[in-house]
């Protein structure tokens, strides 16, 4: 091959940003047909490693040699020319196009006649490369805005498989699908391993790491610490690799008394997406909502919080009817909803991180129309320090924070707005474990304090470890309520009546 067993080798790689040293003399080594798990926690460096690899970024200082060759890479394009692709954090497809159409963009096969775009051979050589990636159930002609997450994914992983490259890198890719979609990308990366493709595959979802990577090597604060093969590894050992702290109490539920019902559901019907929801959330409770993706559970609580208007139903607050018309409605009364989609509708990416956290709460930090700047620093950094955003200051751009770190933002910002009724979709995704577990023990701590709090959650274990009450939604249906007390539901009671 090329002298030696290694794909890629990246050694004392450095970068720095204005006042921030995201890798400090870094390395990476991967070997083909590997699925190389890239772990640490959030603001690590992973992300910027990867983005010096395709060319995003060039290196302070560092070496970067693939097949054995020292390579310089200026761009994302001499990346692709080398054989390296990225499926970004948050994917990027062209929505409005189709599917075939984002897999050939920019090297459409042309006619003889006129040079017109040949569509008839895009779509035949699309369903080819889905055929040998088993991944026939996405139709080439869909648009791609009309795609679950999880299949937008494939599509971007068989667009990589299809410039052969040799080297993948998947950024946080099971982050956004259900365990069902993991299983079957899953299925796709073991066929690229087998066709000795190398994959980086970085994740904060550590059983996932355990099932599907053959080596892990771990960063913490842009520093290289270990690697090893994932047969030698065990949780425990990764977990201080990672964090270098102690998390024995990483579910950081404590019991107390449940108050009196303060919030209720009764019937709620959003017609094509859920039907005759009835539920209660009783003071300092935490209720875990589960379910495949696209059961339903998003659009019940973007109804409850306002953005979509009920086809019929009520929702009682403290007894009393409220009448939700819109988002301004729900927050009015001690209503707030951090949103899975973090890029689309819960930031700012454009504003700096003070103004993301506080944009709820400017009547609390104006003197009309005045802006009390120093309020305004003070305020966001207190909550920003409680919560561990990783930044140099509160000035940041939030479109420079790593991906958690982003996530946790969003967490503030409606923290800070002091809700009653807290609705947290997806809260930890992407979020590493120490962060999560920080996390969890502010839900704790909100929930002494008398808040009550509806989680959306794919990850079981996290329901599990930190709901009161389980409910389980199904085809837009609730098909089951499951008391949690003393946590004892089972991931196979969720599974059994979350199957479709
Ligand atoms: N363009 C940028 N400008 C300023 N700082 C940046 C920029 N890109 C990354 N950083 C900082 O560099 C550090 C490393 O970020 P990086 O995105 O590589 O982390 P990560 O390991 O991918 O984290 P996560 O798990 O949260 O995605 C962070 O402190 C981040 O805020
Ligand atoms: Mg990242």
């Amino acid at each position: 091959m090329y002298g030696n067993e290694y794909l890629l080798k990246m050694e004392g790689i450095s970068k720095s940003f204005p006042g921030v040293c995201a890798l400090d003399n870094a390395q990476f080594h991967l070997k083909p047909g590997t699925v190389h798990a890239l772990v640490g926690e959030n603001g690590a460096g992973k992300s910027t490693l990867m983005k010096i690899l395709i060319g995003v970024y060039r290196p302070d200082k560092g070496k970067i040699t693939l097949k054995g060759k020292d390579i310089t890479i200026n761009n994302a394009n001499v990346a692709l020319g080398m054989g390296i692709t990225m499926i970004h954090q948050e994917l990027m497809p062209v929505l409005d196009m189709k599917v075939y159409e984002n897999i050939y963009l920019g090297r459409e096969p042309t006619g003889k006649i006129f040079h017109l775009v040949d569509d008839r051979t895009m779509i035949r050589n699309c369903k080819q490369l889905f055929g040998e990636l088993d991944i026939e159930d996405i139709p080439p002609t869909a648009k791609m805005r009309d795609l679950p997450i999880a299949w937008m994914q494939m599509v971007e992983i068989a667009k990589a498989y299809s410039y052969n490259s040799d080297l993948i890198i998947m950024d946080e890719p099971t982050s956004t699908i259900s365990e069902k979609e993991v299983e079957k990308l899953f299925r796709m990366i073991r066929k690229l391993r087998s066709r000795n493709i190398g994959i980086i595959y970085i994740s904060h979802r550590i059983d996932e790491i355990f099932e599907i990577c053959d080596e892990i090597t771990v960063f913490r604060d842009g520093k290289f610490i270990d690697t090893d093969l994932v047969k030698n590894m065990n949780r425990n050992r990764l977990y201080s690799l990672m964090v270098a702290r102690d998390l024995s109490r990483y579910f950081a539920k404590t019991e107390h008394k449940l108050g009196d019902v303060i919030f209720e559901v009764k019937n709620l019907c959003l017609e094509n997406k859920f039907h005759d929801v009835s539920f209660s959330l009783r003071r300092g409770e935490i209720l875990g909502l589960c379910g495949l993706i696209g059961a339903g559970r998003t659009e019940i609580v973007e109804t409850i919080f306002g953005i979509r208007k009920a086809t019929s139903g009520k929702i009682l607050y403290k007894g009393k009817e409220l009448q939700i018309k819109s988002v301004r409605d729900a927050m009015a009364n001690g209503i707030a909803l951090a949103t899975e989609d973090r890029k689309y509708y819960g930031l700012f990416l454009e504003l700096d991180i003070k103004q993301n956290i506080t944009i709820c709460y400017l009547d609390h930090i104006s003197k009309h129309p005045f802006l009390k700047p120093k309020k305004e620093i003070e305020l966001s950094s207190t909550i920003s320090k409680t919560l561990n955003v990783k930044t140099p200051s509160m000035t940041q751009l939030v479109r420079n924070l790593s991906g958690g770190n982003q996530q946790k933002v969003v967490l503030a910002k409606w923290l800070l707005s002091d809700p009653d009724i807290l609705i947290l979709d997806e809260p930890t995704r992407g979020i590493d474990v120490g962060a999560k577990s920080e996390i969890y023990s502010i839900m704790d701590n909100l929930t002494k304090q008398g808040k009550s709090i509806v989680m959306i959650s794919s990850e079981m274990p996290e329901v599990i470890g930190m709901s009161d009450r389980i409910l389980v939604v199904r085809k837009g249906q609730i098909s089951a309520e499951l008391d949690n007390q003393g946590q004892s539901v089972t991931q196979e009671d969720i599974i059994r009546y979350a199957a479709n």
